[in-house]
């Protein structure tokens, strides 16, 4: 069964076809970021209009890659939340449009559990159960996952997520939107020693996190300069933010494996993309102790950050659960 999937939940229009025995066999997507740059963030209404003009030279260049007709498609799967409310409608009103003409289930996807079961389409995918780190910018949550739909939340974040923290340490250092991968290179030519920030809840006994404190943390450490930041003063910002984010990252990632007893961690959400975060988790999943050692999956790159390929492969799973959706 061929699945199309449409995601359309804020900056990024993606448009994929699933095939639930051959797998993925076409993606396209359109980012935004261009046009929203000059204001320093998304324009919900920008957003929206760009969706509209975008949805279906992206539906023909799918079925153009793929080879298909659009009479070929069995279901449509389109995020149905959260995200942008208008956003979101152009890709629900082009899915249920679609799924009309063309006498075809529609399926509703939470953008979460679309980001959740992206590693699936990796080539070396893991199995069930494992935990997953959603890192997005606008979630941050440990997860327990058992199967498809089988999800329970270990812990979330308090306020910021940590893609919101990334973007708004970046600001705050005159960085363009999306700040995440600016801020990451800048931090990489970053001395460590000159800011050394706080690490939120590190030491609580939860899941939680909070990264509003680091975000003022770094607001405090940028005023204290008394005159413009240099290049080398951005980038050792940059680079204690980096750092402190990435080790509460990675330690309530290793407290998940310890709670749950699980061996199998994988990495979903734009922030999953971070280099330095990789590198960390990484290193901790090696440990020099075996009983503490376990296996992190992380998506292809490019389906860390929004995409139509995760939502067609999340309909595509629906659809093998219950085959009945498509007749
Ligand atoms: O998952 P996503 O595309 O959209 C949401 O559902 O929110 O995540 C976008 C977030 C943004 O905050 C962006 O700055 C962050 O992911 N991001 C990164 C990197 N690439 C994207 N953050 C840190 N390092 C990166 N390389
Ligand atoms: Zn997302």
């Amino acid at each position: 069964m061929i699945v199309l999937g449409i995601e359309s939940s804020c900056d990024e229009t993606g448009l994929a076809l699933y095939d639930t025995e051959r797998g993925l066999l076409a993606h396209a997507l359109h980012s935004q970021i261009a046009m929203h740059r000059e204001y320093g963030g998304v324009v919900p209404e920008l957003a929206s209009r760009d969706h509209v003009r975008r949805a279906l030279p992206l539906l023909s260049e799918v079925l153009s890659k793929a080879n298909l007709d659009k009479k070929q498609i069995d279901a449509i799967a389109f995020t149905e939340g959260p995200g942008l409310a208008g956003a979101l409608l152009v890709g629900s009103s082009v899915a249920c449009g679609l799924a009309f003409a063309l006498n075809k289930p529609v399926i509703g996807i939470h953008h979460l559990e679309g980001h959740l079961l992206s590693p699936l389409l990796a080539s070396r995918p893991p199995e069930f159960p494992f935990v997953a780190l959603l890192v997005s910018g606008g979630h941050t949550q440990l997860m327990r996952v058992d199967g498809v739909g089988r999800y329970e939340l270990l812990g979330e974040t308090l306020d910021d997520a940590a893609g919101e923290a990334f973007d708004k340490s970046a600001k705050l250092l005159g960085l363009d939107y999306p700040g995440g991968p600016a801020i990451s290179k800048l931090a990489t030519t970053g001395n460590p020693e000159v800011h050394v920030f706080p690490r939120p809840m590190l030491h609580s006994k939860d899941l939680n996190f909070s990264f509003s404190g680091l975000k003022t943390a770094v607001l405090t450490a940028v005023k204290k300069y008394p005159e413009t930041l240099t290049e080398d003063d951005k980038a050792n910002v940059a680079r204690g933010f980096v750092d402190a984010i990435v080790d509460v990252l990675v330690a309530k990632c290793q407290s998940a494996m310890k709670q749950t007893g699980l061996k199998r961690l994988v990495i979903a959400g734009g922030v999953g993309a971070n280099q330095q975060l990789r590198a960390a988790l990484n290193a901790a999943a090696n440990h020099h102790n075996p009983k503490k050692r376990f296996d992190v999956y992380y998506p292809e790159l490019e389906f860390c950050t929004d995409n139509g390929a995760m939502i067609a492969f999340a309909g595509g799973m629906r659809l093998k659960a219950n085959p009945n959706l498509a007749t």
